[in-house]
């Protein structure tokens, strides 16, 4: 197993990369699609088979744990693999983007962010050095710098203030995280809707020499084609031989169209959350099990599918727990959606390394239009 963080690439077809992060817990095969495990879970899943669909890395998050059950106790009781039995590589966001959206009172000031959990109204305080302190405590593989993600639309001065300061909180990141061979902090691209703050800041992140770069603030509210406009923008400027991790997206049909810009890394909650609503992402398109359609349908969701809970449960079956609310319906739809967004991503490394991810896409998209009826 590898001592240091590297990051090589092994094929590119077009601007799409097909590469491979090697670190002390693991390999992570990108294009990457990380579960996310907000809360040392990821919900109704075992971290078995959250490692059987084939995830090489989950995403925790500092928010969450900082709260509950607190990061010295997690790292007392041998930090958040241990704690969760996932031993395989963890990536952490840094808290910022959870505070502004989930909690309460909020502050921000150049020190960092003060705030009152959303679970019990306790205050707390957070500079980019006691996020990467927290994180450094779970023990993460790739944590992730303190930034300010500006939601859309917003104001241009109010873009570039957030921006700027993101920076500035990512140098005090870079140096609280100091040298550690084998894990990594990334920095994160900010800027809005305009093109000249992307490429300010990653220009401004790329001289900062670090060993990955995430682009934050998009999918927060703007248009798919904004969103891709920013990527097209801001990978070109981003060094080609570190990787590039697009937070918090998206839909199948945005990952495809984001590697076809130059995206390694992408998480969502969109698999599991959806999952636990009742939808099942397949080949052939989003089934809601809720729709009464399905209460007599003996076909099961993917008979072609090697996950048990695609191939072996009937849409009756499945319908009837969702609408009865059995636990079972999410652990099977969540099992369902997790392992079809592990094929779509090994299907996708698959393509580019063959040279035909551009076909490949467009066959991967014609099976969602064509529905399963
Ligand atoms: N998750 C989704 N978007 C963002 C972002 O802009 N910043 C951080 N830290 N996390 C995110």
């Amino acid at each position: 197993m590898a001592e240091t963080f590297s990051f090589k690439l092994i094929a590119i077809d077009g601007k799409a990369r097909r590469g491979v992060i090697s670190m002390p817990r693991g390999e992570i095969r990108t294009p990457a699609f990380m579960p996310v495990g907000t809360g040392g879970t990821v919900k109704a899943m075992y971290m078995d088979q959250v490692r059987g669909v084939g995830a090489d890395i989950i995403l925790g998050n500092t928010y969450h744990l900082m709260l509950r059950p607190g990061a010295e106790r997690v790292a007392k009781l041998g930090g958040l693999h241990e704690f969760a039995r996932w031993p395989h590589p963890i990536l952490t966001d840094s808290g910022g983007f959870q505070v502004m959206s989930l909690s309460k009172l909020r502050k921000l000031s150049e020190k960092g962010v003060t705030f009152r959990s959303h679970i019990d109204g306790a205050p707390y305080e957070m500079s980019p050095e006691r996020s990467i302190e927290i994180q450094g405590l779970l023990d993460s593989d790739i944590q992730m710098q303190l930034d300010e993600c500006t939601a859309l639309p917003a104001k241009p001065t109010e873009i570039e203030r957030a921006m700027e300061l993101s920076l500035r909180w990512a140098e005090r990141c870079k140096t609280a995280f100091g040298d550690q061979p084998g894990k990594a902090m990334f920095g994160i691209v900010q800027g809005g809707d305009s093109a000249v703050m992307r490429v300010r800041s990653a220009q401004a992140l790329k001289a900062m020499d670090l060993k990955g770069y995430a682009v934050g603030g998009l999918a927060v509210g703007e248009p798919q084609a904004v969103m891709l406009e920013m990527l097209e923008i801001t990978c070109p400027e981003l060094p080609a031989n570190r990787p590039r991790y697009l937070m918090g997206v998206g839909t199948p049909d945005d990952i495809l169209k984001s590697v076809a810009r130059g995206i390694d890394m992408f998480d969502c909650v969109m698999p599991t959350r959806a999952g636990r609503h009742g939808l099942a992402y397949t080949r052939r398109g989003k089934i809601n099990l809720r729709n009464a359609r399905h209460a007599d349908d003996p076909r099961p969701l993917d008979e072609e599918s090697d996950c048990p809970a695609a191939r072996d449960y009937s849409r009756a079956y499945l319908h009837h727990l969702v609408r009865s609310q059995e636990s079972l319906g999410a652990m099977l739809l969540t099992w369902n959606n997790l392992s079809y967004y592990q094929k779509l991503m090994q299907d996708i490394r698959a393509a580019i390394e063959a040279k035909a991810f551009e076909t490949r896409a467009a066959e991967i998209s014609e099976g969602w239009a064509r529905g399963d009826i």
